[in-house]
């Protein structure tokens, strides 16, 4: 049958996701592959309560369909409490909910993007921003990060040789894979060329709370005067993934073709998740929770660190997220982390993700992912001890 059956042009260029790998379920790996929250923290005694509230008080009208914003009363309550701690002064208006920010992604591609046209992520970026986007055929165009994030020289070279950009996407917090967070002032300078060049900013925000050493940065569009930026907020990093709960935040006429591009696809969230959602913030505090998270994954932070230094031959370098869920190794360059990767998972039963995907062009391949937020500690430590054997093998020494 299959060679029989008349494809779209355009799935030829769906491919399976390197992080959604069935070896990283497998009960004996120790996984550093997932980008997954910790799943003890989800506060399911919490919701058992408010499930029963929603229900026995609003179940008619919570398993009804409903508009395709999202509900208006839990998108005043983002407007007060996510994007005023992020910077951004704004109301329901502006806001519009989600099936997860990779929904988001995806619905960029589809109003900004046709074949061909020219998208500017960083290099390094989200791989699921790739699997999003690809379908639309975008020309991918580059740009270097240092440890203040996307180089803003590079930025405005590009947008200067290139007058038909469509959109900027980047992830300025903690950035999956990479752990580097963007520098405040290089955000503003991102909002000002957006608006100099008339280029969309896809700010894509899930890691922007968790910050371990300080305050949450401003988001990019804190800094954005003439609506150019539009941001991507979730809760599955904060609150449950499961929820499958997130939100843009955009000027009213691009949030028009967001709501449009939505009915199509899928109509609107879940009424009964937002009820829920809306609910539990009710009850309870949001800047609470996220303070127990960044507790717990600042102490999972400091032992994979520690432990990187104790077990990893020198050579090897690594930063120390300052939030986030990922750390990154760069290894020699002659190093092929695919080949190390898949050494680890079937010699040590441990599971890591090689930086390649994470590269528009597949072009570099001496770095590994690792995630510290869904293993305890004393999984990372005989996670990275292992590691650590493997790669002193490699270094020979
Ligand atoms: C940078 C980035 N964007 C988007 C997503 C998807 O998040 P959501 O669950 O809100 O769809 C992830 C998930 O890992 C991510 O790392």
């Amino acid at each position: 049958m299959g060679n029989q059956i008349k494809w779209a042009e355009r799935s030829s260029r769906l491919e399976a996701s390197a992080i959604r790998n069935k070896l990283f379920d497998e009960p004996d790996i120790l996984t550093f592959a997932a980008g997954k929250p910790e799943s003890s923290a989800f506060p399911y005694m919490e919701l058992v309560d408010v499930a029963k509230e929603v229900l026995e008080h609003k179940g008619q009208s919570a398993l009804q369909y409903s508009s395709t914003d999202g509900i208006y009363e839990l998108r005043k309550l983002i407007a007060e409490d996510r994007m005023k701690a992020w910077g951004v002064n704004t109301d329901p208006e502006h806001l519009m909910m989600l099936s997860g920010s990779q929904e988001g992604i995806e619905m960029s591609g589809k109003i900004f993007v046709d074949p061909g046209s020219k998208v500017i992520v960083e290099n390094p970026s989200y791989l699921g921003a790739y699997t999003a986007l690809r379908i639309y055929n975008p020309h991918w165009l580059t740009v270097g990060m240092d440890e203040h994030g996307m180089k803003m020289d590079e930025l405005e070279d590009i947008l200067q040789k290139n007058d038909d950009v469509r959109m900027i996407y980047t992830v300025p917090d903690f950035q999956n894979p990479t752990g580097v967070v963007m520098s405040v002032e290089r955000r503003k300078q991102l909002a000002q060329l957006a608006a100099k060049y008339g280029v969309i900013v896809v700010e894509d925000r899930p890691y922007g709370d968790l910050c371990y050493d300080g305050d949450p940065y401003p988001a990019v569009k804190s800094f954005d005067e003439e609506g150019w930026v539009v941001t991507l907020g979730s809760f599955s990093k904060i609150f449950c993934p499961g929820f499958r709960l997130a939100w843009i935040c955009a000027e009213p006429e691009i949030l028009q073709k967001f709501n449009m591009a939505k009915q199509g696809s899928n109509l609107q969230v879940s009424t009964f998740d937002e009820n829920l959602a809306i609910e539990w913030m009710k009850r309870y505090s949001l800047a609470d929770r996220i303070k127990k998270l960044c507790d717990l994954y600042r102490s999972r932070r400091d032992t994979i660190v520690r432990c990187m230094e104790q077990y990893f031959p020198e050579e090897i370098a690594f930063n120390r997220p300052e939030g986030g869920f990922f750390t990154w190794l760069t290894l020699r360059e002659d190093m092929d982390a695919r080949e190390i990767a898949n050494e680890a998972a079937m010699k040590l039963r441990v599971a890591c993700i090689p930086g390649t995907p994470f590269y528009a062009y597949n072009d570099i391949h001496n770095n590994i992912r690792l995630n510290f937020s869904f293993i305890n500690e004393e999984t990372i430590e005989e996670g990275i001890r292992r590691l650590g054997t493997l790669l002193h093998e490699k270094y020979g020494c």
